[in-house]
């Protein structure tokens, strides 16, 4: 099973950036988590972070043939691109959106969120635990669908 990890703006500048809503933690300190996660998991694993909406759905795209699931935290993109869940809808591979933060209870622009209608799931405000759950989602998803071909 081979899963992409898309990460958008800002979540470079983890550790730096607002801790008392993103934590402490750095963005490798997020990179390390999601391999030492995969590595138990014995799920092979690719984690990509941009700044650009076109390089994320350069990369969706590329995903074609490639990966078995997709999770997305499309950071601010969540909130203003249909490029991302188009891109997601029309490669087919299913997908669980994550959140650090809780988006529901921050300002009211957070509170929709364009990506979730490409995806199976959106997990938000668990932290690095949030990609630990939806890799485990899509895990789960991915063994599920398997066993119906
Ligand atoms: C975020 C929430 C978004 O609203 C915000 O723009 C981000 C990060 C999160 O992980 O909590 O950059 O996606």
């Amino acid at each position: 099973m081979k899963l992409l990890v898309i990460n958008g703006p800002n979540l470079n500048l983890l550790g730096i950036r607002e801790p008392d809503i993103y934590g402490n933690r750095s963005y490798s300190d997020l990179v390390d988590y999601i391999e030492t996660l995969c590595a138990k998991e014995g799920i092979e694993i690719e984690i990509f972070q941009s700044n650009h909406e076109g390089a994320i759905v350069d990369k969706i795209q590329d995903a074609l043939n490639k990966f078995d699931g997709i999770v997305i935290n499309p950071a601010a993109y969540t909130h203003t691109s249909i490029a991302i869940p188009d891109a997601i809808h029309a490669v087919r591979i299913p997908a669980v959106e994550v959140h650090l933060s809780d988006i529901n209870s921050r300002e009211p622009f957070r509170r929709h969120s364009y990506t979730s209608a490409a995806c199976l799931k959106t997990i938000a405000g668990f932290g690095f635990d949030g990609y630990r759950i939806a890799i485990l989602h899509l895990k789960e998803h991915l063994n599920n669908s398997d066993k119906n071909l």
